[in-house]
């Protein structure tokens, strides 16, 4: 750990102020009404973790209650002192988790920005929220920083908090990451607030996406609505400037703590759980799905691949299972709801149409949180995963499985639409997740592909995100936003490969 928080030293050398809408801690009340905390666990906790500890630093966010809580001040501030950087949290009264957290960013630019525009819902109150929420943390982050500091906002809730540190005379630095895909201006253009938006992402000082194609479709939707940007560059890392004001904008893919996750999979615990799945689900294969349940992962219409597999290679039934595991997410937005009554009605019909009695059932349907062990058991377990969001920024759970597959005998089918498909090409089976029959003879192709093919693709895949993990990907976000020379910037040597280079500054 020591060794990786020695790799930033390049970084900025104030403190790092990270915002991002949660707070890296999930905090409840137990039994007897007193709160309790739980980091998350997610990536970029500990990613950023060492960068906080060795600068000191302070991570700004909402608790995920509406309103607040006296007693709960307190356990912020004694998680914060565990953790060794402060935690500061903005409070949201339920109007605004409302209009702000379900209205805006998951009702109008999480579907837009995954280019569904069907579901999104233009109320401008929703927007007007947006705005103000926004100022709120921003006003935090403005308190929190100083001169030499490094603002780091996080993902598409909080696009405007720039260009109110600036209305602020913030000091410090800012830099922003999105971690959904960035969309084409075809669909970015519907959005009623589009110039608005453009001109607080151009008030960043650097500006971070997870692929070319989402850095290339911001290019081109400043140059469609700001005239006179000038753009220069063709690395990693482009420099724009407009007016005084000049800005960076990159690709940064992210990515996940490869040696955790390796250690943690390897434990006699995680292999005896996944010897015990293997022991309930015999003699076949076990294809995973894993998926907050979202509208953008295409689950519905990866169970009807899945239906139309078992249709037309009935050599594969009863010797193939998917474990489809659906974690609860966002569950008072009624898309989500609906979304979860169409998955269980498909389940039950696929297995109503298939199961024989005593014996096999096709699809075994997991709705809940999982432990870390269960996780990492079922990627152990599993010989093919099955990842086909019809959008997605990046999709970690790609990496997590490779990553957790020691053996390196198993085989990755995923959608050529998640971000993660551009850095692991050469070794997944890449599909289109809209197109039924391919999925499902693309599954046929895994379960008959041979060992020495399996290892040959798993071991290309591990061996890219082990070099380009998640600490390198925090060391070059921050790198980004102070090296003087840009040359010092190429495009990752997989990226130029895996996608059109990146002609921006020709259109
Ligand atoms: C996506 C977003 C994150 C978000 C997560 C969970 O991965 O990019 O910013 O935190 O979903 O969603 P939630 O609405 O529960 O925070």
């Amino acid at each position: 750990m020591t060794s990786r928080a020695q790799k930033t030293t390049r970084t900025p050398d104030g403190r790092l102020i990270v915002v991002s809408n949660r707070l890296p801690f999930v905090f409840r009340r137990d039994g007897d009404g007193r709160w309790q905390s739980e980091p998350s666990s997610g990536g970029l906790v500990t990613a950023l973790l060492p960068v906080l500890r060795y600068r000191g630093g302070t991570w700004i966010g909402w608790t995920g209650s509406a309103g607040t809580a006296p007693d709960l001040e307190s356990e912020i501030a004694t998680a914060g002192k565990e953790t060794g950087y402060e935690l500061r949290a903005v409070p949201l009264a339920a109007d605004e988790v409302h209009n702000f957290y379900e209205g805006c960013s998951n009702e109008i630019i999480w579907p837009l920005f995954h280019d569904m525009q069907q579901m999104c819902n233009f109320l401008p109150e929703y927007w007007r929220t947006y705005r103000e929420v926004n100022h709120k943390y921003a006003r935090v982050a403005h308190d929190a920083s100083g001169p030499g500091d490094f603002v780091w906002v996080h993902d598409y809730h909080l696009m405007g908090v720039a260009a109110e540190l600036r209305r602020l005379g913030t000091k410090a630095r800012i830099g922003f990451f999105l971690h959904i895909p960035f969309p084409s201006p075809d669909i970015f253009l519907k959005l009623p607030w589009r110039r608005e938006t453009i001109d607080a992402l151009l008030k960043f000082d650097l500006v971070g996406f997870q692929t070319m194609r989402d850095r290339r479709n911001f290019v081109q939707c400043v140059r469609a609505l700001v005239p006179g940007v000038e753009f220069e560059g063709r690395g990693q890392v482009l420099q724009a400037a407009i007016g005084e004001h000049s800005l960076r904008i990159g690709n940064f893919p992210i990515s996940i703590d490869f040696n955790a996750f390796v250690r943690q999979a390897a434990a006699a615990d995680v292999a005896a759980h996944a010897k015990e799945l293997h022991r309930l689900l015999p003699n076949r294969k076990l294809i995973l799905g894993i998926d907050r349940l979202d509208y953008t992962k295409g689950i519905p219409v990866r169970l009807r691949a899945f239906q139309n597999l078992l249709e037309r290679y009935p050599d594969l039934r009863e010797r193939v299972s998917l474990i489809q595991v659906v974690v609860p997410s966002r569950e008072d937005i009624d898309r989500y709801r609906e979304l979860k009554t169409e998955i269980e009605q498909l389940v039950g019909h696929i297995n109503g149409s298939f199961v024989r009695p005593g014996g096999w059932v096709p699809v075994w349907y997991v709705y809940g949180g999982l432990s870390r062990l269960e996780l990492l058991a079922y990627y152990r377990a599993a010989d093919i995963a099955l990842i086909t969001p019809l959008k997605d920024g990046m999709n970690l759970v790609a990496k997590e499985y490779c990553v957790c597959s020691i053996e390196e005998d198993c085989v990755l089918i995923l959608s050529e639409f998640a971000g993660a498909a551009a850095q692991l090409a050469r070794g997944a089976l890449l599909v289109n997740p809209y197109d039924i029959e391919g999925v499902a003879d693309t599954i046929h192709r895994a379960c008959h592909m041979d060992r020495r093919e399996r290892q040959a693709r798993m071991r290309r895949m591990r061996r890219s995100i082990r070099e380009n993990d998640v600490f390198q990907w925090v060391d070059s976000f921050l790198r980004a936003a102070i090296t003087k020379d840009l040359s010092a910037f190429p495009q990752p040597e997989h990226y130029v490969a895996e996608e059109a280079p990146d002609t921006s500054l020709a259109l």
